[in-house]
């Protein structure tokens, strides 16, 4: 069967039907679904059946795998599928996450962002499966950064067009909360990013800009805050954005360089939310194995 495409929007997101999950997909579905999202920037794949190695055995198709950080003093829920990001609100035992500090952690990513804006080397996809979803929220919310760049006042898109902003995961973190402070963020690792990025495969161009973004190189702090807030503001106006719902099974494909999402808020200390994330890096695979995000918490967080 044929992989057909419904669009969500007009211009955005679109589910995708007709794919056997059940075998590893052919020449033909890999490009179709290359194509789509090109065209959507987010697809919707309902009722996959996915584990973690079939998650990951699909993502494959669409390009090189990150490898989740190892980070100090906090275990990983899956360890034996590296590729597997944790996007739950669980503790490696699988119970809901009460640690205070964790819970604003996580809460960063209830803010639009756009993955990995926080590395030098960008994340293109990312594939999220649900496993566990509340009852009330447990959504993801998109922006279509497409076409809020396409609408831009001629004033700001001069600025977007040539200007670039510095990142760091610590800032959205700082904005849901977490203790930590400007100085000390301005110690951490930040990556330099172009405010836009042209899509080579449609010739469109997206704003790529987002909740870990802090600076606006040149302008000063306040000023630069001010305007990446009002980006921020104008792209998640409600003529750019859907949500998506799901069911356990349910898997999401976006493309961080032409969209932005946010988690859906629910009743974080009482219902339980698994969701699981691989995700693409932009580009081709690197000539040797790497592990930037291991890298970038190692230099992010003090010895102690
Ligand atoms: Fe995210």
């Amino acid at each position: 069967m044929a992989l057909t495409v419904t669009p969500i929007t007009p211009r955005f997101g679109a589910e995708l039907s007709g794919i056997d999950y059940s075998k590893p997909i052919g020449a033909d579905d890999r490009a179709a679904i290359i194509d789509a999202m090109n065209q959507w920037g987010v697809c919707v794949l309902r009722g996959t059946g996915f584990d973690n190695k079939s998650h990951i055995e699909f993502s494959r198709n669409l390009g090189h795998l990150e490898t989740a950080p190892a980070v100090k003093n906090r275990p990983r829920r899956h360890p034996d599928d590296a590729e597997i990001f944790d996007a739950s609100n669980l503790t490696p035992s699988g119970e809901i996450l009460v640690d205070e500090n964790m819970v604003l952690h996580k809460k960063g990513d209830r803010l639009w962002h756009t993955d990995s804006s926080f590395m030098t080397m960008r994340s293109s996809y990312s594939l999220l499966l649900a496993y566990e979803v509340p009852k009330v929220g447990g959504r993801t919310h998109f922006a279509d950064m497409r076409s809020a760049y396409e609408d831009l006042p001629d004033d700001i898109r001069q600025v977007v067009d040539t200007g670039e902003a510095e990142h760091s995961l610590w800032y959205s973190r700082l904005l849901a909360g977490f203790p930590i402070t400007i100085e000390e963020i301005d110690g951490r690792p930040k990556a330099r990013q172009p405010m836009s990025i042209r899509q080579e495969a449609t010739g469109r161009t997206a704003i790529y800009i987002g909740s870990h973004a802090l600076d606006v190189v040149g302008m000063p702090r306040a000023e630069g805050h001010a305007f990446i807030k009002n980006l921020i503001e104008f792209a998640t106006q409600p003529q750019y954005v859907f949500e998506v719902s799901y069911q356990p099974g349910d898997m999401v494909i976006w493309d961080n360089l032409t969209t932005m999402h946010r988690g859906g808020d629910f009743d974080i200390f009482n219902e339980r939310r698994d969701m699981r994330r691989t995700t693409v890096r932009e580009g081709a695979a690197p000539e040797q194995a790497d592990d930037p995000f291991t890298e970038y918490f190692a230099a992010s967080v003090p010895e102690n």
